[in-house]
């Protein structure tokens, strides 16, 4: 079930948008038309609600309306191996997009891997997902960006607020749509024209937890140690208190403050 596309919008810079009142998730049917031949790079789908919108390690995200939810197409010139590296241009993409709208710009701030805090509480997350071994030959990331705009679920393993919480000119999906896009297009210039390791300082310039003692945990273990910075992938180096190096791939930090 996907539903019926509301309308076709056509955004800043060239970009359009596919936009749906409700899909089961956003990510899922750009994925969906990746698989049949009919993806466009730099599509954008979005929708008012999800019925199944999904974040990071298989966890569900919650969808009320009045947020945003929306999945850009990207077709890859790097390799799929360097996938990761477009979800901190995803997450510079919504950090910006954010930053613009709030007076107190320094209240925004990035959680590796890739969710944008406002306040020290998230207000924003990052799913990519790939697609390859296509007849076509081609590898396709999909990045899915959820904002909170106007409400942030309760019941969540790390506080979350939104954006309208910390904003005088309340602001809706379609003007953040318009903004995102527009940052979105400068932030993959940059890993084009300047490559990851200038996406790495820019996001470690607004990271949360950096050069502190932070707890990050992966599978069933914590790890506690100071955040040292990103590795060549975007892998969380953590600084063991034994003196060891360790490189995380994937993992939840859970405490920043220890
Ligand atoms: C996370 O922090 O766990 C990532 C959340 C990503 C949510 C967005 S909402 C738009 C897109 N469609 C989905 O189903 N998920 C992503």
């Amino acid at each position: 079930m996907t539903g019926h596309p509301a309308a076709f919008l056509d955004l800043p810079g060239g970009a359009r948008a596919l936009v749906f009142d409700e899909i089961d998730s956003t990510n899922q049917e750009a994925l969906r038309r990746i698989r049949v031949g009919e993806g466009q790079n730099g599509l954008w789908i979005t929708a008012k609600t999800q019925t199944s919108g999904r974040g990071r390690r298989g966890r569900e995200w919650l969808s009320a309306r009045g947020n945003f939810f929306a999945s850009v197409l990207v077709k890859l010139r790097i390799p799929l191996a360097r996938a990761s590296e477009l979800s901190f241009v995803a997450a510079l993409a919504a950090g910006q997009s954010i930053t613009e709208l709030i007076a107190n710009k320094g209240c925004v701030s990035f959680k590796w891997p890739n969710d944008i805090l406002i306040d020290g509480k998230k207000a924003a997350g990052i799913l990519i997902e790939s697609e390859s071994g296509l007849k076509s030959k081609e590898n396709w990331v999909v990045a899915g960006i959820g904002i909170n705009i106007s409400s942030a679920p309760e019941e969540v393993r790390y506080p979350a607020t939104f954006l309208n919480n910390y904003i005088s000119d309340k602001i809706n999906e379609n003007k953040m749509l318009e903004l995102l896009s527009k940052a979105w297009i400068r932030s993959l210039a940059v890993l084009d024209e300047e490559g990851f390791g200038v996406v790495r300082k820019l996001w470690l310039n607004k990271a949360e937890g950096l050069a502190r003692e932070i707890c990050v945990r992966v599978g069933d273990d914590d790890y506690k140690g100071t955040f040292e910075g990103l590795g060549e992938g975007g892998e969380l180096v953590l600084r063991l208190a034994d003196g060891k190096k360790m490189e995380i791939i994937a993992g939840d930090v859970t405490e920043l403050n220890l």
